[in-house]
């Protein structure tokens, strides 16, 4: 009865302008994937983590692929024992325990997939290619989705196996793959702060954040 973590640390990151993978840049002392890993492992049976090709040289290391969905396929399919898995991002290094069990918890309870979102406090438009307004969303109904994302596992394997190169490749996040193929994905309640570590600048809040962690 396995949970397995996925942590999908195998892109580039070229928006971070280091010399380095994103997943391998330091933050607050320690290359960026260490801070979720260690939570990853404290919540799961078992850790994959999805790495650039030329990193595999360690248990439970797999190769990713050329898009974020790839990556978590060749993790998951290194996992034929999981029954729940947990996809997160290293570049979200403010994951916590309490979060993953609560979306593993979600699908306990039956669930299909759990994904960690936070309520959107910003008004959001649509507008076109002219940037003309076409559209004011409903605020209430919103959310901003992030990692931890929690699945029956089949009902994951079954979504990136069946999806073609380009949908995967399209594919910012896998619940919208299990929703496509016709799961059930419901939101966790996430703090805003599990932050997404994209630009430099995302790096140096992501590391005041953890540095005020620790301090609490
Ligand atoms: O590029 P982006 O910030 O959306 O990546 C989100 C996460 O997916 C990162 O942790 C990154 O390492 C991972 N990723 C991956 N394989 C890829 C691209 C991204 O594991 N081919």
């Amino acid at each position: 009865m396995a949970v397995v973590g996925i942590l999908a640390a195998a892109g580039r990151g070229e928006r971070l302008g280091t010399d380095v993978p994103k997943a391998f840049a330091l933050c607050a002392g320690r290359p960026l994937l260490e801070w979720s890993l260690e939570v990853l492992e404290s919540a799961c049976d078992r850790v994959v983590v999805a790495v650039p090709p030329d990193r595999t040289g360690a248990p439970d290391r797999v190769a990713g692929g050329d898009s974020r969905s790839e990556s978590v396929r060749a993790a998951l399919r290194a996992a034929p024992e999981a029954r729940i898995a947990v996809v997160h991002d290293a570049a979200r290094p403010l994951v916590t325990r309490e979060l993953v069990e609560a979306c593993v918890a979600a699908v306990d309870e039956g669930w299909d997939g759990a994904v960690a979102a936070a309520r959107v406090s910003d008004t959001i438009k649509e507008a076109g290619a002219d940037e003309r307004v076409t559209r004011t969303l409903d605020r209430g109904m919103l959310w901003a989705v992030q990692t931890p994302q929690a699945f029956g596992a089949d009902a994951l394997r079954k979504a990136l196996e069946e999806a073609d190169d380009t949908t995967l490749a399209a594919a910012t996040d896998d619940a919208s793959l299990v929703e496509a193929a016709g799961g059930s994905v419901r939101v966790v309640e996430a703090l805003p702060d599990n932050i997404k570590v994209t630009s430099e600048l995302d790096l140096r809040v992501a590391e005041a954040l953890l540095r005020a962690r620790a301090a609490c």
